[in-house]
C-alpha cells in the first residue's frame, strides 16, 4: 500500500499549497502549450526572475484562492531549459490575521543571488537568494515600532538558503519605508523594485516607480539591506497611464562589446498601443547613479494587446538578456474565458540592440532553444502565390515566411481559422486581427485589429509566428516589431491570402510544436 501511494504523493506534493502540476492538467481548450501558465487560479506579473545553480526561477504574482486578482502572493516555477516548467509550492503566501483579514500582500519585485554574502544572510556554501518585493499593508499595521497607514507600499526583503523553496523575512523590514522627500508623505503608490549588480562600482542598483507621477527612481546599496536614493527619471515618452514594473540593463549595440547602451523598460497602464496595458522602452545611458535618454517619441516594446510587466532574468549565463512578460491585459484580463487558470507568461525572448534608421532599437526573437520544440515540419515551400488552404493539422505551430505583398491591398496568413496576420499596403502596417477569431464577447474592446508600422525590405517582410492555443505572437523583420495577442479560437485551419492584387510568400515553413508539458522527446 505504502509503496503504491508514495509516487502519487511525490507528484502531488504541491497540491498542499493549491497547485499540483501534472501533465493531465494542461490539456484544456486555450491552455498554452508553448509557455508557462499555473495549473489553477489567477496569475499576473513575472517576478524574481533569477538563474541559480542550473535553474531558472520564475516567480509570479499569484492568487492562490481564486481566478481573479486578489490575495497577492508569489507563485513559483523552475526550469532548467526555459522551455519546460515545473510549478512548485507557493513561495510567498499572502499573510492574514486570525479574523482572515489580509495583513500583507506580496506585490512585484525581483531576486538576486548574493554570492559574496554582502548581505550577511547567507551561510558557508549556501549563498542567499535575496528577493526585494513591494510589501502592501491593506490595513494600518505596526511593524518594527513603525506605524504603517492602510494601503502603504514599502520595499521589503526576504531570503532563501534552499534555492527558493523556503523563505525568511528579514528582521528589519521594510528596507525602504517610503519614497524619498519630497514625495514621502504624498505618494502611497511606490513599487516594483528591480535589483541588479552594477559591476563598475561593485554595488547593487534598484529601479522602482512612482506610478502616478510617471517616474522611475534609482537607489543603490552595498549590502542589499541599506538603500540610498540616487536619482529619478521621467516623465518621458508615453504617460497615458500609470508606470509600473521598470527594468534597467545594458546591451551591446549591433553586437559590438565596445559600443554599449542602457535600456529602461517601462510598463504603462492604460495607454498601451493596442488599448489598456502596454510596454515602452527608453534607450540611453546610465552612469551608475542616473539614467538619461535623448529619445524622441515613444518606442513600444510590443504592439499587441497582451504583453505587460515584462522583466529580464538576473544572472542568465553567457550574458544573455532574456525577457518574459505577462500575456494579458488589465483591460479584460480578469474576464478571459479560461478555466481553471487565468493568464500565461510569454515565451522567453532574447533581447539585443540594433541600429535602425540611425537609432539604437530593441530587437527581440524567441529564445534560441525554442526551435528544440519543433517536431514535424508540415510545410516547406520555396515560393508560392499567397492564396489557398495550407495543409497543417493541429493548433500549435511555429511559422516562418517572407511575405511579398506585391500589388495586394492586404495579404498574409490566417491561423486558427480566422485570426489574420497580414500586411496592409495602404497603411504600411503589419497587423494582427483577432476580431473574427472566436470568443471575444467577454469585453467590448477585445475583438480588434492591432497594427504597427513596418518597413518592407526589397518589397518583402520576414515574419516568424508562434501560434498557441490561446495566443499568437508575431516577430517581424529583425524583431524590431513584435505583436502579442491572446486569441480564443473557435476553429482550426491555416490559409494564405492576398486581396486586391497578387502577393507571394517565400521560404514558407510550418512546424508542429511539441507541448512544453510533454516529456522531452
Ligand atoms: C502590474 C502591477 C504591479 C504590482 C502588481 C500587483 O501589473 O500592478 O505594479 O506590483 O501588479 O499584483
Amino acid at each position: 500500500m505504502a509503496s503504491k501511494l508514495m509516487p502519487l504523493l511525490a507528484v502531488c506534493a504541491a497540491a498542499l499549497s493549491g497547485s499540483c502540476a501534472s501533465t493531465a492538467q494542461y490539456g484544456q481548450p486555450f491552455r498554452p502549450q508553448l509557455s508557462f501558465s499555473p495549473a489553477r487560479n489567477w496569475m499576473n506579473d513575472p517576478n524574481g526572475l533569477v538563474y541559480h545553480d542550473g535553474e531558472y526561477h520564475l516567480f509570479y504574482q499569484y492568487n492562490p484562492n481564486g481566478d481573479t486578482w486578489g490575495d497577492m502572493s508569489w507563485g513559483h516555477a523552475v526550469s532548467t531549459d526555459l522551455l519546460r516548467w515545473e510549478e512548485l509550492p507557493l513561495a510567498l503566501p499572502v499573510e492574514k490575521n486570525a479574523e482572515g483579514e489580509v495583513t500583507q500582500m506580496f506585490f512585484s519585485g525581483s531576486a538576486v543571488v548574493d554570492h559574496a554574502n554582502v548581505s550577511g544572510l547567507g551561510e558557508p556554501g549556501k549563498p542567499a537568494m535575496v528577493a526585494l518585493y513591494t510589501a502592501v499593508f491593506p490595513q494600518e499595521l505596526v511593524l518594527n515600532d513603525r506605524t504603517f497607514k492602510a494601503g502603504t507600499q514599502s520595499q521589503s526583503l526576504v531570503y532563501s538558503l534552499d534555492r527558493g523553496r523556503s523563505w525568511r523575512q528579514y528582521a528589519a523590514n521594510p528596507v525602504i519605508v517610503q519614497p524619498p522627500t519630497p514625495y514621502a508623505a504624498e505618494y502611497r503608490d511606490f513599487r516594483d523594485p528591480k535589483v541588479f549588480w552594477y559591476e563598475p562600482e561593485r554595488k547593487w542598483v534598484m529601479a522602482l516607480v512612482l506610478p502616478n507621477l510617471h517616474k522611475a527612481l534609482f537607489y543603490s546599496s552595498r549590502n542589499l539591506r541599506d538603500w540610498e536614493y540616487m536619482s529619478e527619471f521621467g516623465p518621458m515618452g508615453a504617460t497615458g497611464g500609470i508606470w509600473e514594473c521598470p527594468d534597467l540593463f545594458e546591451l551591446p549595440v549591433d553586437g559590438d562589446p565596445g559600443k554599449r547602451k542602457w535600456v529602461l523598460l517601462m510598463s504603462l497602464n492604460p495607454g498601451g498601443p493596442a488599448g489598456g496595458s502596454g510596454m515602452q522602452y527608453f534607450v540611453g545611458d546610465f552612469d551608475g547613479s542616473s539614467f538619461k535618454s535623448a529619445q524622441d517619441g515613444v518606442q513600444w516594446l510590443d504592439h499587441g494587446a497582451d504583453f505587460y510587466a515584462g522583466v529580464t532574468w538576473n544572472g542568465a549565463p553567457d550574458g544573455r538578456r532574456l525577457l518574459v512578460g505577462w500575456m494579458n491585459n488589465w483591460l479584460y484580463g480578469q474576464q478571459v474565458p479560461t478555466s481553471p487558470w487565468r493568464s500565461a507568461q510569454s515565451v522567453p525572448r532574447e533581447l539585443a540592440l540594433r541600429t535602425i534608421d540611425g537609432q539604437a532599437r530593441l530587437v527581440q526573437r524567441p529564445l534560441a532553444e525554442f526551435t528544440r520544440l519543433r517536431s514535424a515540419q508540415l510545410v516547406n515551400v520555396p515560393a508560392q502565390k499567397a492564396e489557398g488552404t495550407v495543409k497543417a493539422a493541429g493548433d500549435v505551430f511555429e511559422i516562418e515566411l517572407r511575405l511579398q505583398p506585391g500589388s495586394a491591398v492586404r495579404s498574409g496568413i490566417r491561423v486558427h481559422g480566422q485570426t489574420e496576420i497580414g500586411y496592409d499596403r495602404e497603411q504600411g502596417v503589419l497587423y494582427l486581427d483577432r476580431s473574427r477569431a472566436g470568443q471575444g464577447g467577454f469585453h467590448p474592446q477585445f475583438a480588434a485589429r492591432h497594427a504597427a508600422r513596418v518597413a518592407l525590405r526589397d518589397g518583402q517582410l520576414p515574419l516568424r509566428l508562434l501560434v498557441d492555443r490561446g495566443s499568437v505572437t508575431v516577430f517581424a523583420g529583425d524583431g524590431e516589431v513584435v505583436l502579442t495577442d491572446q486569441v480564443f479560437p473557435a476553429g482550426q485551419g491555416m490559409s494564405l491570402f492576398g486581396e486586391g492584387g497578387d502577393a507571394r510568400v517565400h521560404d514558407f515553413k510550418v512546424w508542429s510544436i511539441q507541448s512544453i508539458w510533454e516529456k522531452a522527446r
